[in-house]
């Protein structure tokens, strides 16, 4: 009961494909250690799918629908936190799009799209979340970034790289101007994660072959293995939780020491 009695506001809260995303299982932790949970996403049907596993699992969770690049959904998702808990102590924005490229091949249209939604929905949710929490005197944000944002990763998606990097900046900036009155934000890296997230666009680029993409990545951890969408989500429980309560402005790497190799392996494509 880590997070009992707080409301979690969780963006991003459902998962592209079959199995367990982060949004999904940090909406199921959150809910497992006793908060309440506003699962949101665009895809009603992937947030209601998290609300059953959430209800499976003993916890509360409402389901809402919102595309968090769109300042009007955003309000509307805020409201909703409102109308359903009462607050909003926790705001875990964890939407995030990889488009594969370079600047010379992908398009503009692209690039924007992913700054789009890996980072001024971030700036939205936290516009919109900020002054709530600011009435309240607390809150703890925690915003999903990516181990791209300060590395090579072996794979040229340079908007991502970018993307994340800028989250990095917008929640230091945001946890120095609010550290003050009670509210934290950090930032979590995850590394290499097998989730629904990376099978489409990774399994492309490494030639078409699912099974080989998961193996190159897996050789590609210092552990052997990349790790699961639990290991994101106990961070994200931490960060979360009063036990964080000195913890401001981090970014905290779940990598299996991925980012401590003198050089990293990258994968023959
Ligand atoms: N899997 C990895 O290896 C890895 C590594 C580093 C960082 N990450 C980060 O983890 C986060 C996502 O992980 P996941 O496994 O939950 O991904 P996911 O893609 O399975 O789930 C994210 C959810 O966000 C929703 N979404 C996308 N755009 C949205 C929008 N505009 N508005 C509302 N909802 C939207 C999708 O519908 C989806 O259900 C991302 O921020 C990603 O960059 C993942």
């Amino acid at each position: 009961m880590r997070v009992k009695d707080k409301t979690a506001l969780v963006v991003g809260a459902g998962s592209i494909g079959a199995g367990i995303g982060n949004g999904k299982a940090i909406s199921v932790l959150l809910a497992r250690e006793g908060a309440k949970v506003l699962a949101v996403d665009r895809n009603l049907d992937a947030a209601k799918e998290t609300q059953r596993l959430v209800r499976e699992a003993g916890g509360i969770c409402e389901a809402h629908q919102a595309d968090v690049a769109v300042s009007a959904d955003v309000t509307g998702m805020v409201q909703a936190c409102l109308t359903h808990f009462g607050g909003c102590d926790i705001l875990v924005n964890n939407v995030g799009i990889a488009e594969v490229g370079g600047p010379v091949e992908l398009s503009e249209e692209a690039w924007d799209r992913v700054f789009n939604v890996n980072v001024k929905s971030m700036f939205l949710a936290c516009k919109h979340v900020l002054p709530l929490m600011e009435k309240q005197g607390s809150g703890a944000i925690v915003n999903i970034s990516s181990l791209a944002s300060t590395r090579w990763g072996g794979v040229p998606y340079v908007s991502y790289g970018a993307s994340k990097a800028a989250v990095n900046g917008l929640s230091r900036y945001v946890a120095m101007q609010y550290a003050a009155k009670g509210i934290r934000v950090n930032s979590v890296l995850p590394g290499l994660i097998h989730t629904p997230m990376i099978v489409e666009p990774l399994t492309r680029f490494y030639g078409g072959d699912a099974d080989r993409m998961i193996a190159l990545r897996d050789a590609m951890s210092p552990t052997g293995k990349m790790g699961e969408a639990w290991d994101v989500a106990h961070a994200v429980l931490y960060l979360a939780s009063d036990e964080a309560k000195y913890i401001n402005g981090i970014e905290l790497v779940v990598d299996g020491g991925l980012s401590q190799q003198s050089s990293s392996p990258v994968p023959q494509v």
